[in-house]
C-alpha cells in the first residue's frame, strides 16, 4: 500500500479539511534529530508543533528536554499543565503575563524568559513592581548570531548584543539588579539552521549559501565561545542554546553550546526538503475534498490558502502533494476558499476524494485545524488537539 491508501484508508470515516500527524514518519524524524545531536539534549520548539498533547509525546522520547515556547502565556499555560523547562525564547512586552510570572513561585521556577538589553530589564521591573510576594525571575539572554561581512548580514535581526564585552555588560548589569537571575544565553544561527543549503536548480545560488555558512560557521564558533566565557564572569549559566533543526550536526560541535532547539524537525515540512545534511520523512499533512471539476485536467478543492510566515513567494504556499504531480494554477495559488488544482493526476480524482498537502513550514498548520488525528499504519489512533483545538492562540 502507498502513502496515499494509507492515508486515505485511515481517515476513511473523516470529513476533510482535516489534519493529520503521521507517527511513524514523526519518530523516525525525531530519532533522526537526536542522532544528529550526537549526545547533545535538544530543546523542543514548540511553535513547530503547537499541540501540548504531541509536545508531551515529543518530550517522552530519549534525547530530548525542555521547551523552547514563543510566548509567554503560552509558557504560563503549558506550566500550569505540568510542563517544566520552559524558555521564552522571545522577548515578551506581555504587562500582565510578567505580573503572573513574578506572582507565582512555581511558574517562576520553570520559566526563562529572554532579554537582550537593559530595556528589557527597565520593562519587567516596571510590570512586576507592584507583586508581592515577588519569585525572582529567571532570565536568558539572547545574541546576535547573524553574520556580518562586507557590510551585509546574512542571519534574523533579533538581538543588538553581539561582542562578548556587550554581552558581558548586560550580565553584569543583570548581576546588580535584585530580582533577576541570569541563568541561560541563547544564540540561533537562522542563516545556517533556517536555510537550505541545496536550493532547487540553482547551483550558482546553492554555492553561495554554502560558502556564507561556512564562514558563519567558523566565525560564529569563535565569537559563541568569547561571550559564553565573558558572561560566565557575571553568571552561572545552566545553559547555552543554540541551533535548529537545520543546523544540529553542526551546533553540537561547539563546546560553549549545551543544548539544540529543534522544531520543524519532526514535522519535516516542505521548507526543510532543501538541505543536503539531512532528509527527514514528512509526517504532518492536510487532506482538502475535491469539491468540483472545472474542466479537463482540473479539480478544485476547499480551502486551502494556509500561507506560511516570512518572505512572501511561492515557496511559502503548501505543497500538493498526494496525489502526485498536481500544480496551482498561476492566476489564483492558494485559494482563501477554493483551490484549483491542475495536472494529469486531476483526471483521476473525484468529487469527495481527497488532496493530501504538506505546509510549507510545521507548527502555523495547526492554526487552521482542531485537531491532530495521529496516523499508525493505516489507522488512525487518535484526535489530539492543537493549541486552537483547546481555545489558545498564542499570536
Ligand atoms: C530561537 C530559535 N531557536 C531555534 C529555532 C529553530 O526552530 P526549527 O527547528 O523549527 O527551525 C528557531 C526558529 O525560528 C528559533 O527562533
Amino acid at each position: 500500500m502507498d502513502d496515499r491508501q494509507r492515508y486515505d484508508r485511515a481517515t476513511a470515516a473523516l470529513e476533510p479539511p482535516f489534519a493529520v500527524v503521521d507517527l511513524a514518519a514523526l519518530r523516525a524524524n525525531a530519532a533522526d534529530l537526536v542522532r544528529r545531536a550526537a549526545g547533545k539534549p535538544i530543546r523542543v520548539a514548540s511553535k513547530s508543533i503547537r499541540s501540548r498533547a504531541l509536545l508531551e509525546r515529543v518530550l517522552a522520547m530519549d534525547g530530548f528536554r525542555g521547551v523552547m515556547a514563543y510566548t509567554l502565556p503560552e509558557a504560563l499555560w503549558l506550566a500550569a499543565n505540568g510542563i517544566t523547562d520552559i524558555l521564552v525564547a522571545y522577548p515578551t512586552a506581555d504587562r500582565h503575563a510578567l505580573a503572573a510570572l513574578a506572582g507565582d513561585a512555581r511558574a517562576a521556577g520553570h520559566i526563562t524568559v529572554t532579554v537582550d538589553s537593559a530595556a528589557h530589564l527597565d520593562y519587567i521591573e516596571a510590570a512586576v513592581a507592584d507583586v508581592r510576594p515577588r519569585a525572582e525571575l529567571r532570565l536568558c539572554l539572547d545574541l546576535d548570531a547573524a553574520y556580518v561581512a562586507f557590510g551585509r548580514r546574512a542571519g534574523a535581526l533579533r538581538s543588538p548584543v553581539r561582542e562578548p564585552h556587550e554581552a558581558a555588560d548586560l550580565a553584569a548589569e543583570i548581576a546588580k539588579r535584585p530580582g533577576f537571575r541570569l541563568v541561560g544565553l541563547l544564540a540561533y544561527e537562522a542563516q545556517i539552521a533556517g536555510v537550505g543549503d541545496a536550493p532547487p536548480s540553482n547551483a550558482a545560488r546553492a554555492r553561495l549559501i554554502r560558502l556564507m555558512q561556512a564562514l558563519s560557521a567558523r566565525e560564529l564558533i569563535l565569537r559563541r565561545g568569547r561571550v559564553v566565557n565573558a558572561v560566565r564572569q557575571f553568571a552561572d549559566l545552566e545553559f547555552v542554546n543554540g541551533g535548529g533543526t537545520g543546523s544540529v550536526e553542526l551546533t553540537t560541535r561547539e563546546k560553549a553550546v549545551t543544548e539544540l532547539a529543534a522544531g520543524s524537525g519532526f514535522f519535516h515540512p516542505r521548507l526543510f526538503d532543501f538541505y543536503r545534511r539531512f532528509t527527514g520523512r514528512p509526517a504532518a499533512l492536510f487532506a482538502l475534498p475535491v469539491v468540483r471539476r472545472p474542466g479537463p485536467g482540473t479539480v478544485t478543492v476547499l480551502g486551502g490558502g494556509y500561507l506560511a510566515s516570512g518572505p512572501p513567494g511561492p515557496a511559502r504556499a503548501p505543497q500538493p502533494y498526494l496525489p502526485a504531480g498536481l500544480r496551482y494554477a498561476p492566476e489564483e495559488g492558494a485559494g482563501e476558499v477554493q483551490t484549483p488544482l491542475l495536472g494529469q493526476a486531476a483526471e483521476d480524482l473525484r468529487l469527495g476524494d481527497r488532496v493530501w498537502f504538506r505546509h510549507a513550514k510545521a507548527g502555523e498548520l495547526c492554526e487552521h485545524f482542531d485537531a491532530l488525528h495521529l496516523v499508525d499504519g493505516d489507522t488512525v489512533v487518535e484526535p489530539v488537539p492543537t493549541y486552537r483545538g483547546e481555545g489558545r492562540t498564542f499570536l
